[in-house]
């Protein structure tokens, strides 16, 4: 199974570029920038990370985004986690970058996305590996914050496909970025929006009905409520779930208790992300690994997430299809 989950072809859609910050890197850009980090070795920077909940993580997190100044380091950071992509048969990532984390450091909006940008063209052409981006906006800042950062992303819509919502879920309702993601959508954009990983399934169907997301990011305490489940079915809602981050953020105490296997077979369209990688310890095939150490999984199963992965992404009938085949020869050639 390890060999099969190693080499399956994957989809990532669910991964914030700030979280793949290696300690390694967070060190190096540290010297190169001359930036004061309260680490001094790779130990110290891994042994800050161990968290109790989401907000104890999302602490670091943005204290780890200092260390990015200029455009070279927006690439190198995503040139690394591409790199990593093709270790792990990642076709295709949909990214997220949560510009508010920079500009309000004082970083431009196109510093930012130029050096992701750059990266992501390079990788097309020299890896094979595709992609698109998500704007998100930090649900913790105002909706008058987000309305600014939609504004300064005006000029790179051709690079940004969707908005999304991340950052502390308890206390910051979807509901506060009602009008901005309204405007975002009659400006073209997509949306997704992080509900239901700490918060209840009732934030779920807030930012369903209010946001109009194409997809929920988490969305794992969806159980809690039966008709909200058959709905998702249903509509084949996509919920990109994410295990490790899920274990590391006490979602779940264990992987056998994670509810994402029971998730697939109700019918759902669940997807395996690693979102911070970085911080959570693995990319996308130790996701898939945690998950299938954990339960019992066949490989159709195991290829089942990249096939709703792919149904789920942000990208033409035509690369769908081509992805498909991969994936069905894939499985038919190691059943
Ligand atoms: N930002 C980065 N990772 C996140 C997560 N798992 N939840 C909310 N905001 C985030
Ligand atoms: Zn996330």
């Amino acid at each position: 199974m390890k060999n099969f989950i190693s080499l399956l072809p994957k989809v990532e859609l669910h991964l914030h570029i700030e979280g793949t910050l290696e300690p390694e890197l967070m060190l190096q850009l540290a010297q190169r920038n001359n930036i004061d980090i309260p680490f001094n070795s790779i130990e110290e920077v891994k042994n800050a990370y161990n968290f109790s909940n989401l907000q104890s993580f999302l602490d670091i997190y943005y204290q780890g985004a200092n260390v990015l100044i200029h455009q070279q380091d927006f690439f190198d950071l995503t040139w690394a986690y591409l790199l990593r992509c093709k270790q792990d048969n990642v076709l295709h990532t949909e990214i997220f970058f949560d510009p508010q984390t920079h500009t309000a450091r004082g970083i431009s909006f196109d510093t930012v996305i130029n050096g992701i940008h750059r990266a992501l063209e390079q990788a097309k052409v020299e890896l094979g590996i595709s992609s698109q981006l998500i704007m998100c906006f930090l649900r913790h800042l105002d909706e008058q914050s987000a309305f600014e950062t939609l504004a300064q992303a005006q000029p790179h819509q051709d690079k940004i496909i969707a908005v999304g919502l991340d950052s502390s879920e308890l206390g910051n309702p979807a509901g506060k970025f009602e009008r901005v993601f309204k405007q975002a959508i009659s400006q073209g954009f997509l949306t997704v929006a992080h509900a239901g990983e700490e918060g209840p399934a009732s934030s779920i169907h807030e930012a369903l009905e209010l946001l109009q997301i194409s997809r929920i990011d988490h969305g794992v305490r969806c159980v809690d409520d039966p008709e909200l489940v058959e709905q998702l079915i249903k509509a084949r809602t996509p919920l990109t779930v994410c295990p490790l981050s899920n274990l590391k953020l006490k979602v779940f105490a264990q992987m056998e208790q994670h509810n994402i296997v029971e998730l697939l077979r109700k019918g759902l369209c669940v997807t395996i992300n690693s979102d911070d990688p970085s911080y959570f310890g693995g990319y996308m095939t130790d996701n898939f690994l945690a998950v299938t150490n954990a339960h019992e999984v066949s490989k159709a199963e195991a290829a089942q997430f990249t096939f709703n992965a792919i149904e789920a992404s942000f990208i033409s009938d035509s690369e769908k299809e081509r992805l498909n085949t991969a994936t069905q020869n894939y499985l038919q050639l190691h059943q």
